[in-house]
Order: C-alpha cells, then structure tokens, then sequence
C-alpha cells in the first residue's frame, strides 16, 4: 500500500460586508491612507458589525460554503478544528458549537490557539490524524473576529485588523499530493511584544482592567516585525533547502497576511518571482487564522494539482512556521 499523505480537496470562505476603509479610519485617529499604504499594504478591511455574532459565525460560513461547494455529506466529517484567538465564549469552544450548527453530528472537535500561526499549526494537526490512517475527513476553519479585541483609539492596531474566516477539508491521498513537509517554532520571549494582558488567569476581568484598556491587543509592531521577517524567511527557506526546492521549484507563497514587507523580505529570501507571491491582505488586513485560508479561496481557480506550495506564518507567542505542500486538485 502507498504511504497515506493529507491533501487538501475543498476550500470555503466567508467575510462581512461591512468594509472599513483607510478613508474612514482616517477620521478615527491619526492616521492616512499613504502611511498605512505603504508600511503595511493595507487599502481596507471588513467588520462584523452584527450584535451577538462571535467569531463561530464566521467559522460556520466559511464551512457552509464548503459543504455546499464540494456537495459534501456533514455527517461524513469525522473531526473539526477550529483555529482561533478569538472564541466566541472564553469556555465552551467554537469548534463543537460550530460542528452542531453544520451538521457534523459524527465528528468530535477542539479549538486551537496560536496567535497568527494557528491555522498553519492546525494543518499540522489535521494532517498528522489523517496521516495516522485513523480518520478520513477533517474540517479544518480558521476565523477570527479580530475588532472584539482591538482598541479603535490605538492607531498602532486600529489599522492592521480584520475580521474573517476559511475552511479547508483534508482527506487522505495515495498518490503523494498534500502535506509534505513542516517546520514549526515557538518562543516565549514574543509574549512580552503582542498579547492581550487582562482576562486570563493572572489577571482576572474587573473594573480597574476595564478602564486600562487592558482587554485589548496591545502590540510593539517594530520588535514583532523584526522578528516577523527573520522567521518567516528563515523557516521558509529551511523547508525549501529540506525538500531540494529552488525558486524555480515552488509555484506559489501563501503567506499570513500581517505586512506587505514582511512577506515581500520572505519571498526575496526565498528568490521568488512576484507573481508567485498569493497577496489580498490589501482587502481584508490580517484576519489572524483566516488569513491562509482566505488566500486558497480567493486564488483557488489558479492553483493547479501538482503546484508547490510553501506555507508560512508569524504571531503571537511568538509562534512561526513554515509547511510544504503539494496541491491536489483543479477547480
Ligand atoms: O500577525 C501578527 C504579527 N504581527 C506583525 O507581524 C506586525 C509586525 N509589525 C508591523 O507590521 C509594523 O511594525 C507596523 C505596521 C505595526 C508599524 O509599522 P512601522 O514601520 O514599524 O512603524 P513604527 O511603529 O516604527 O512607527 C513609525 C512612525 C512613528 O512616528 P515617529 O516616532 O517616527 O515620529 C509612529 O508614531 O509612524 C508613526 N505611526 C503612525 N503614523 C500614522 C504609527 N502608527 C501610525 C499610523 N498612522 N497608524
């Protein structure tokens, strides 16, 4: 029997309509559109505006236009993952809410967090069960419901975020389309330059938090940046060099959506034409675990079976990888 690799075979996607323009966040704080431009490649990015709608309800349409697309059975799916930073309810996760509101009656679930990198982390996951031969089909949703936890006073913030969210189905594969490598790093010294300090275990929710505005993002883009670029770039040309992959090699980038600069330095490092480089972080901002799926669904008609892929991502915690795989279908 061949070696049971993890391919992607269905990719969904769903953003608010609500769009919030540089223009507008102009009139919010001080800000323009040319500096947001040109350091970030930001234009806009889209809002839920919704009272009562968590970031489950971004996970649940993005999985819904999946299921419909690949005319998929839900009761088929044996497990969901939903990667997020920002659940719905700080317990009871978005993953078994959503499965029951999809009807995936027969799959068990969890919520995964890692910051910015936890869609890539949760295709590690999803590929590592489907690679074990112990299930068939796992839906994988990264949505994140990113304007719950940003301070629109803090223009450092304001302007990066967008709310989002994107599915992808694994299923097993024998002819060696899908995950084909992964290189996955952490290291805590990044808490101290991007977390949210209140609400959690050290520092309980109350009054005095509340009016420090200590619930929301806080973030020292310049240190996280630095960072950022070493990273991403040296995690994707470790996967290249592993795998005997050049520039030439490799069809697309497809990486998180956090700065323009930040994946331009990837893709130079890696010695990658432009036109290789998947980019829509212009439209929606960073939407945090949505950002990769958002890019499959928004290039999905341009990648072709048996194009390279190199994944890559930078967050919180800091958290940061790179993953090589082979796409399996044409749509
Ligand atoms: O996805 C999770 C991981 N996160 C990231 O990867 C984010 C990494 N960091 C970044 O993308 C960038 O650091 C930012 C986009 C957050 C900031 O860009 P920067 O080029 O690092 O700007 P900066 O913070 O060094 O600020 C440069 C200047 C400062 O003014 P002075 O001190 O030079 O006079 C800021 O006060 O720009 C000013 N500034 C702004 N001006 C207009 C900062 N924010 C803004 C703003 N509009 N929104």
């Amino acid at each position: 029997m061949n070696k049971i690799t993890a391919a992607i075979t269905a990719v969904g996607a769903y953003v608010p309509d609500f769009v919030l323009t540089n223009k507008i966040l102009e009139t919010m704080v001080d800000t323009n559109d040319e500096w947001i431009t040109t350091r970030t490649g930001i234009k806009e990015r889209r809002i839920l505006k919704d009272e009562g709608k968590g970031s489950s309800f971004l996970g649940i349409k993005a999985a819904q236009d999946l299921i419909a697309k690949k005319n998929l059975d839900p009761a088929t799916i044996d497990m969901v993952i939903f990667a997020t930073a920002t659940p719905d309810l700080p317990v009871a996760a978005n993953a078994a809410y959503t499965a029951s509101k999809i009807g995936a009656t027969n799959a068990f679930s969890y919520d995964l967090q890692a910051a910015c990198s936890s869609f890539l982390y949760g295709m590690s996951t999803a590929a590592s069960y489907i690679e074990s031969g112990r299930y068939k089909k796992i839906l994988l949703i990264g949505a994140d419901k990113m304007s719950s936890i940003i301070d629109y006073t803090d223009r450092a913030t304001c302007i990066i975020f967008g709310d989002g969210g994107g599915a992808v189905l694994f299923e097993p594969n024998e002819d060696g389309y899908g995950l084909q490598d992964e290189y996955l790093r952490t290291d805590g010294i990044g808490r101290e330059f991007l977390k949210i300090e209140a609400g959690g275990s050290i520092l309980p929710p109350s009054e005095e938090t509340v009016a420090k505005k200590q619930h929301f993002v806080q973030q020292d883009g310049k240190t996280v940046f630095k960072y950022a670029v070493s990273n991403m770039a040296d995690a994707s040309t470790k996967i290249m060099e592993r795998n005997n992959l050049t520039g030439e090699d490799v069809n697309w980038l497809i990486a998180h959506q956090a700065n323009k600069r930040i994946i331009d330095a990837t893709a130079n490092r890696m010695e990658l034409d432009e036109n290789k480089v998947l980019m829509n972080i212009q439209r929606y901002g960073n939407t945090t675990s949505a950002t990769i799926p958002l890019l499959l669904h928004d290039y999905e008609k341009q990648l072709k079976k048996g194009d390279n892929i190199v994944f890559a991502s930078f967050g919180g915690g800091f958290t940061w990888g790179s993953i090589y795989l082979k796409w399996a279908y044409n749509s």
